[in-house]
């Protein structure tokens, strides 16, 4: 049976579309069922964090052999939790890239052997077209609009025309926003991963060390956040030197200012120069207090309408990926099996062919 045959065993008129989404780009093996592109049936995460947290960061080859523990129990525990049987999935949707490239591929053979025992066709995802479209389990998306993507691994702004469609209108030149958090809290004695815990701490102070904003060419939607970690990284030292204590929240504080401002400013000049008509935060530092309060009320000011997934939708989890899957389901996209693990997966080329 061809791929498109075998979804023409889900995509009858009228007739729900399930998908069974994997995601274990990174350090969490995901496995859910989405109905429809929105409708999340079952929704399992196992976190490996505590494992990684030893080494002050994610380990590659212990987090493949992780998800090699779970993978299996996980997809059934979310098909029997989804109360949908095989026969009536759709397809089978993995994140391709990207992502580590071992830890990727545990998902991909995971995939791929539901697909094919299932009969069903399988959809290589990317894993920020996931982030993005996380907002879409909570929310009706509007076109054309703009996502503002803040990860670990990933800081972008993307301009959507249409459904499924990509550009890519900024990205950092060097650090993600998210990497950035972590090598600031590491500096100032926090574990991995160091993100929530300068975000506490920065709300707790009343004081603040003032850093630089890294603004680029006035006309341009890329960021940089490199100078910024190094600025932190001379304060400390020069307090140090100084024989003074380091406030900690302060410097925290200052670092989490500069990296709103400058994301903030930056999305909404996007939307105004787009014409986009929504504004979509999505990856793991969406999860920012001050990013989320900064735009909010900046959003509620300049009468932009602003979408937020909830926490358990802005980190890393597959109903994401079940999600972005869908825009490909509803054209008969579908990749074919001897798909590779893709760690450089473009997002732009990843766009829906129609
Ligand atoms: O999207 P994600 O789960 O994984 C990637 O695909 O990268 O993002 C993880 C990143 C980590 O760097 C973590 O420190 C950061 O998101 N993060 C935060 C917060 N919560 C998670 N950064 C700042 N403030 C937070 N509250
Ligand atoms: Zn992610």
């Amino acid at each position: 049976m061809t791929q498109e045959e075998k979804a023409g065993t889900g995509s009858a008129p009228g007739k729900p579309c399930y998908i069974l989404a994997v995601e274990t780009s990174c350090d969490e093996t995901a496995v859910s069922v989405v109905k429809n592109g929105t409708e999340v049936l079952s929704n399992l995460i196992s976190s490996q964090i505590e494992t990684h947290k030893a080494f002050g960061g994610v380990v590659p080859e212990v987090a493949s052999r992780k998800h090699v523990e779970s993978i299996t129990y996980m997809l059934d525990e979310a098909m029997q939790t989804s109360g949908i049987t095989p026969r009536e999935i759709s397809a089978v949707a993995v994140t391709q890239g990207p992502g580590l490239v071992g830890a990727l591929l545990v998902g991909i053979v995971a995939a791929k052997s539901a697909a094919l025992a299932f009969g069903k066709p399988l959809i290589g995802t990317h894993h920020i077209a996931g982030h993005i479209y996380a907002n879409q389990l909570e929310h009706d998306i509007v076109y054309p609009c703009i996502a503002l993507v803040v990860s670990g691994g990933h800081t972008e702004l993307v301009l959507m025309e249409s459904e499924g469609h990509f550009q890519l209108i900024g990205r950092t030149r060097d650090d993600a926003v998210g990497e950035a958090y972590d090598k600031v809290a590491r500096a100032i004695g926090f574990p991995y991963p160091g993100g929530p815990h300068v975000d506490r701490v920065a709300h707790e102070s009343e004081e603040v060390v003032t850093l630089p904003r890294a603004w680029l060419e006035p006309d341009s939607y890329d960021f940089s956040f490199s100078g910024l970690k190094s600025a932190v990284l001379n304060v400390i030292n020069q307090t140090k030197m100084r024989g003074e204590t380091v406030h900690v929240g302060a410097i925290a504080r200052g670092f989490q200012e500069s990296v709103v401002e400058v994301l903030v400013e930056k999305a909404i000049r996007a939307m105004r120069e787009y014409g986009a008509k929504q504004l979509l935060l999505c990856g793991g530092v969406a999860a920012n207090r001050g990013l989320r309060t900064a735009l909010r009320e900046r959003c509620e000011r300049e009468g932009i309408d602003l979408l937020v997934p909830s926490m358990k939708y802005c980190t890393d989890n597959a109903a994401m990926i079940g999600a972005a899957a869908y825009a490909k389901w509803k054209r008969g996209e579908f990749t074919s099996l001897d798909m590779k693990a893709d760690p450089g997966l473009s997002l732009e080329e990843w766009s829906v062919q129609t």
